[in-house]
């Protein structure tokens, strides 16, 4: 079936290279497309991880739609053209401001599934095993995105078949692939071959290389059975069948009785102020953002950032002081309320963090105590964050993710999507590091149904009431300080939301004790940072953040990330 959404853009001369199905393509041409770093207009803009899934994103806010609507076209694209990341078989959240006043957040996390137990990850002597965490079947938790996916509709215009079209059609007929994907694609065949019971389309002999056709006839046929029987084509029927015969081929333990029982939940979304002037909407738990974020906030409300200047010797000393404060309690106290009394009110209130804040030395580099430390991979792009804002003041911002980097490996076969592995987010064993180097305790450990704990920060900062920044990114731990770093950039150290972006950042989590910079930091600063005692780890890249900002007679700039091949589209 050819959709509207596609007939409604003129066919086009060329023929896709490697390609037998002329695509149609005016404003969107699957074969032929770049990425767009930023836009200003006036309409609506959507930002992603993907030039495609922006420009569906923005057709549809063309069309009519509204940004809720232009998120859901986003998400159901990047589940096809951005396979790292984007997805069905993942989870995340997402936190909106209607434009009638309305603060929405959305948790569509993981679950664990009803076999799971605290120590499944631990051998016979009791050592963790974490590639049984993070890789194949036993890694996944129960997928919630498609469930999301739902519950945002209910804030929709358009109905559900017009906004999954765009990602069927991109996976019956092809798009091409990008010089970064061919080059992903081939250093993960080994993984692929090894984590899968049917070989899926991702696997081929001859290497992937840039242009070449990817086209996804299963995952358009589990798109088609979402669109014809909605939640139910996803967690019930055919898919669900597929799901259960695929864990049962590789010895997972995800049951009928899991994906049937799965539930998207709608949670309170966090609010709080910022130097009495801008409101943070940011994510509550499992995702440890909505009490980092408000806790870093309120640990350098009273300090005087502007002053320091971005990137001075310190802004980034006390910023990472009140990184690693933060993390401390992360470690500690954070897991999924649900399941484990968390002192949230305590740990978001000023008085904690001036408290807090007494442990720090303007003079001299923290340290934190050593128990145990880990190593944080130096790429974080498993995860994958976008945001829309459309002219009549709605404002969306997601964020979701397999995980790692295709998540366990693992495609359902004949569903031919990825299946995240999730579980490793849980704390498999207390103070052992997870893949991002975080370490846990009780609070995140495994039960049956619990939502392992989360970095994801989706995030809306309102000045007047009104949105001025929707902000997120990928990145692991680094999601939270990154989202930190770029709301005081803007707003403290008065960078344009360009800068904010693609200036480097840094991260500190406590354990390991080391200060993450991003390589074009200032040199001269890394020297004195080193002098104060800190040690540094150089990266080459933190996160992939993305930033709308809204300015007064609703001037609009987007900008997507310089780090991929992140697209800010806009009219
Ligand atoms: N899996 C990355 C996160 O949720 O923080």
């Amino acid at each position: 079936m050819v959709s509207r959404f596609f007939l409604n853009i003129v066919l086009v001369v060329l023929i896709a290279q490697n390609s037998a199905t002329a695509q149609p393509g005016n404003n969107i041409d699957p074969f032929h497309y770049s990425s767009r770093k930023k836009v200003e207009c006036t309409h609506g803009a959507v930002v992603s991880a993907h030039p495609l899934a922006s420009d569906i994103g923005v057709e549809i806010l063309k069309e009519g739609g509204n940004a809720f609507d232009a998120a859901i076209a986003t998400q159901f694209a990047l589940a096809v053209v951005y396979p790292a990341a984007g997805n069905i078989g993942g989870g995340g959240f997402m936190v909106a401001r209607t434009a009638e006043g309305k603060n929405v957040a959305i948790d569509f996390r993981e679950k664990a599934p009803g076999k799971a137990s605290r120590d499944m990850y631990l051998d016979a002597n009791g050592n963790a095993q974490p590639d049984r965490s993070q890789n194949g079947h036993l890694s996944t938790g129960v997928p919630g995105s498609v469930a999301g996916i739902f519950k945002e509709l209910l804030f929709a215009k358009l109905p559900l078949k017009k906004l999954i079209q765009p990602a069927i059609d991109l996976a019956e007929n092809g798009f091409a692939v990008t010089e970064p994907q061919a080059r992903s694609l081939n250093s993960e065949q080994g993984e692929f071959r090894k984590y899968n019971t049917e070989l899926p389309v991702f696997v081929r002999e001859k290497p992937w290389k840039k242009g070449d056709t990817l086209v996804q006839k299963d995952l358009a046929q589990t798109l088609i059975r979402i669109r014809e029987n909605g939640l139910a084509g996803f967690y019930q029927g055919e898919t669900a069948k597929l799901i259960i015969d695929e864990m049962q081929r590789g010895n997972g333990i995800i049951t009928g009785a899991d994906l049937l029982s799965y539930q998207a939940i709608d949670r309170e979304a966090v609010n709080s102020t910022y130097r009495n002037v801008y409101m943070v909407i940011t994510m509550p738990l499992p995702s440890s953002g909505g009490v980092l974020l408000p806790l870093m906030l309120n640990m350098v409300e009273e300090q005087p950032l502007t002053n320091y200047g971005y990137g001075s010797l310190k802004s980034v000393h006390l910023m990472t002081e009140v990184e690693r404060l933060a993390y401390a309690d992360r470690a500690k106290y954070l897991g999924d309320k649900d399941y484990y009394e968390v002192p949230i009110s305590t740990l978001t209130s000023r008085r904690y963090a001036k408290e807090r804040m007494k442990l720090f030395d303007p003079d001299k580099a923290g340290t934190s105590e050593k128990i145990q430390s880990g190593s944080i991979p130096a790429e974080s792009k498993q995860t994958t964050h976008f945001e829309t804002y459309d002219q009549d003041g709605n404002a969306v911002s997601i964020t979701t993710t397999l995980n790692n980097s295709y998540g366990s490996k693992t495609v359902v076969g004949g569903a031919g999507f990825f299946l995240n592995d999730e579980m490793d987010d849980f704390s498999i064993k207390p103070g052992v590091p997870n893949m991002y180097g975080a370490v846990g305790g009780d609070a995140n450990a495994i039960a049956p149904g619990k939502r392992m704990l989360s970095s994801m920060t989706p995030t809306i900062v309102l000045k007047g009431g009104k949105p001025f920044l929707i902000v997120g990114t990928p990145g692991g731990t680094t999601i939270t300080t990154s989202v930190f770093q770029t709301v005081l950039d803007i707003i403290d150290f008065g960078l344009t939301p360009q800068d904010a972006v693609n200036k480097p950042k840094f991260h500190h989590q406590w354990l390991p004790d080391e200060i993450i910079m991003e390589r074009d930091f200032n040199p001269a600063i890394i020297e004195q940072l080193k002098h104060m005692g800190y040690k540094i780890r150089l990266t080459s890249e933190i996160g992939r953040t993305e930033v709308i900002e809204i300015l007064s007679g609703n001037r609009i700039t987007a900008v997507g990330d310089k780090r991929g091949e992140d697209t800010a589209a806009g009219y």
